[in-house]
C-alpha cells in the first residue's frame, strides 16, 4: 500500500530540476549503449526538436500536494501532445476531423518506491490532465481535488490518448479515470510482421529489385507530408465501410522523425551521429522519376516504407518500419528492397508494425511471419461516447511510438 495516502498526492508538470531528476532516474533503464551523460544529452537535444517544442512534450510527476516541486517525487511520465485524425461513420460530411491526442511515455517509478500504487495512481490521474473534464465522470472524492493543468500546455483537449506498454496489457487497462479498476488504455493492434536474416532461405532475396529511390530523413519527412492526404482518405473510407469510428495519428510535425532521432549517439568529439543515412525507400512506377511525381500520379498508389532501428541485443539490430504504404500487388517488391537493404547493412531482423491483414497474408507468401507483440503493446483510451473496443486504429505503426 502507498506509504503516502493517495489524497495527499497529485500530478504536477515537472520543474526543470524535476525533469532532469526524472531522466537521471530512468537513464539506467533505457540508455542502452549510451553513457549516462549522453542519455541526458540526447533528451536535451530532442527537447529542441519539432515533436517537443511549444510545450508539445511535458514531463509530469506524482508528488505530495504539500511539496509539489520536491526532487523526491514518487514517479514520473511524459506527455506528447500530437495531431491525429478521426472519422465518424455517422457523419460522412465531416470527413477526417483533426483532433488532439496525447501519447504517454517513460512511465517510471524508482525501484525503492515501487509496488505502492504510485504508477497506477499517476496513470489514473493522467486522464484528468489530458482529457476534457466534460468527457470524464466525477472526480473521486477520496483522491482530493483534481490535478491543476496550466492552460498554456494545451492539454485537457485530447479526443484519445495512446501508449506503448512494456509491462503487458493489464496494467494500463486497469487504470481508468476513477478508483474502479478498468476503463484505462485498451491494447489494440499490437502485431508485427517480421523477417529474420538468419532464417531467410538462401537465394530468396537476391535478384533485381524494382526501381526505387532511397530516402534521407528529410525525404522521409517530405514523403509523410505527401502521404497525409492519402491517410485521411483511407481513414474516412475505413470508417464508412466498417461502420466504426476510425482514428490515426499522423507522422508529420516531427512525430515520425522522433523515432529516427532516438537512434542518435555521440562521436568522440561530442557531435551527434545517426547510425544510417537512409531512412526509407520509395518504389518508382515505370516512367516516374521523382518523389512528388509518384504522389501526384492518380493512377497508381504510392508504395514506400520508412524506418528506424532498434537493438535486438548487444550485437544485433532490427530495422522497424515506421510507415508502410503498399498494395497487395506492390508489397512483394517493397519487401525485397527492404530485405536486401537489411542484408547490406548487417541488420538481422526487419519488423513491420500494424500491417493490414490482407498485406500480412501477402507477406507470409514471401516467408514473413506475423505475431502479436509482447513488448511496445499499443493501447488506446478514447474520450468520446464510443467504447475503445469499437474503435478502429489505422496506421498503428512505429512512427507514433514514444
Ligand atoms: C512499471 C512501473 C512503472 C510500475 O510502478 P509502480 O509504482 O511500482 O506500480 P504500482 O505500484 O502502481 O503497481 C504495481 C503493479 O504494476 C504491475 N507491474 C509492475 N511491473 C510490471 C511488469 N514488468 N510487468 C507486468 N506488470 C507489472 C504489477 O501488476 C504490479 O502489481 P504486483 O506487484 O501486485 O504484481 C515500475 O515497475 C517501473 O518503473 N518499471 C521500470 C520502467 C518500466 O518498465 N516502465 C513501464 C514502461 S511501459
Amino acid at each position: 500500500m502507498a506509504a503516502v495516502p493517495l489524497s495527499e498526492l497529485s500530478l504536477y508538470p515537472a520543474t526543470p530540476d524535476q525533469v532532469l531528476e526524472s531522466r537521471r532516474r530512468h537513464a539506467h533503464q533505457w540508455r542502452r549503449k549510451l553513457s549516462f551523460e549522453d542519455y541526458l544529452l540526447r533528451d536535451q537535444i530532442m527537447d529542441a526538436q519539432e515533436q517537443s517544442v511549444d510545450k508539445k512534450m511535458t514531463t509530469w510527476v506524482l508528488a505530495p500536494r504539500t511539496d509539489p516541486t520536491t526532487l523526491d517525487f514518487m514517479c514520473s511520465c511524459e506527455i506528447f501532445r500530437r495531431i491525429a485524425i478521426s472519422a465518424d461513420p455517422s457523419d460522412p460530411a465531416a470527413g477526417a476531423k483533426q483532433v488532439i491526442t496525447c501519447a504517454i511515455a517513460s512511465v517510471f517509478t524508482p525501484p525503492e518506491k515501487r509496488k505502492k500504487g504510485y504508477a497506477q495512481h499517476m496513470m489514473r490521474l493522467l486522464h484528468w490532465v489530458v482529457a476534457p473534464r466534460s468527457a470524464l465522470p466525477d472526480f473521486p472524492e477520496a483522491w482530493g481535488s483534481p490535478p491543476e493543468v496550466p492552460e498554456e500546455l494545451g492539454l485537457q483537449k485530447a479526443q484519445f490518448s495512446v501508449l506503448y506498454s512494456d509491462v503487458g496489457k493489464d496494467f494500463y487497462q486497469l487504470c481508468g479515470p476513477t478508483a474502479k479498476p478498468g476503463g484505462g488504455w485498451l491494447a489494440s493492434g499490437a502485431v508485427e510482421t517480421s523477417w529474420y536474416a538468419d532464417k531467410a532461405a538462401t537465394g530468396s532475396t537476391p535478384g533485381a529489385t524494382s526501381p526505387h529511390i532511397w530516402l534521407t530523413e528529410d525525404d522521409a519527412k517530405h514523403v509523410w507530408s505527401l502521404d497525409v492526404p492519402f491517410m485521411r482518405a483511407d481513414v474516412v473510407e475505413a470508417a464508412m465501410t466498417s461502420g466504426h469510428t476510425t482514428i490515426s495519428l499522423l507522422p508529420t510535425k516531427g512525430v515520425g522523425a522522433y523515432v529516427i532521432q532516438r537512434t542518435m549517439s555521440f562521436a568522440a568529439d561530442g557531435t551527434s551521429v545517426l547510425p544510417l543515412d537512409t531512412w526509407g525507400v520509395l518504389l518508382l512506377p515505370s516512367s516516374v522519376v521523382g518523389v512528388d511525381e509518384v504522389f501526384a500520379d492518380l493512377e497508381t498508389q504510392p508504395t514506400y516504407a520508412t524506418w528506424t532501428l532498434d537493438s535486438l541485443n548487444e550485437t544485433s539490430r532490427a530495422l522497424v518500419t515506421t510507415r508502410v504504404r503498399a498494395s497487395k500487388e506492390t508489397l512483394p517488391a517493397l519487401l525485397k528492397v527492404l530485405t536486401q537493404f537489411a542484408l547490406k547493412e548487417n541488420i538481422q531482423k526487419v519488423e513491420m508494425w500494424g500491417l493490414p491483414e490482407g498485406l500480412q497474408a501477402v507477406a507470409s507468401e514471401s516467408g514473413w511471419k506475423t505475431s502479436e507483440r509482447t513488448d511496445h503493446v499499443s493501447a488506446c483510451k478514447w474520450y468520446g461516447k464510443e467504447n475503445e473496443s469499437q474503435l478502429k486504429w489505422m496506421f498503428n505503426e512505429k512512427f507514433s511510438w514514444c
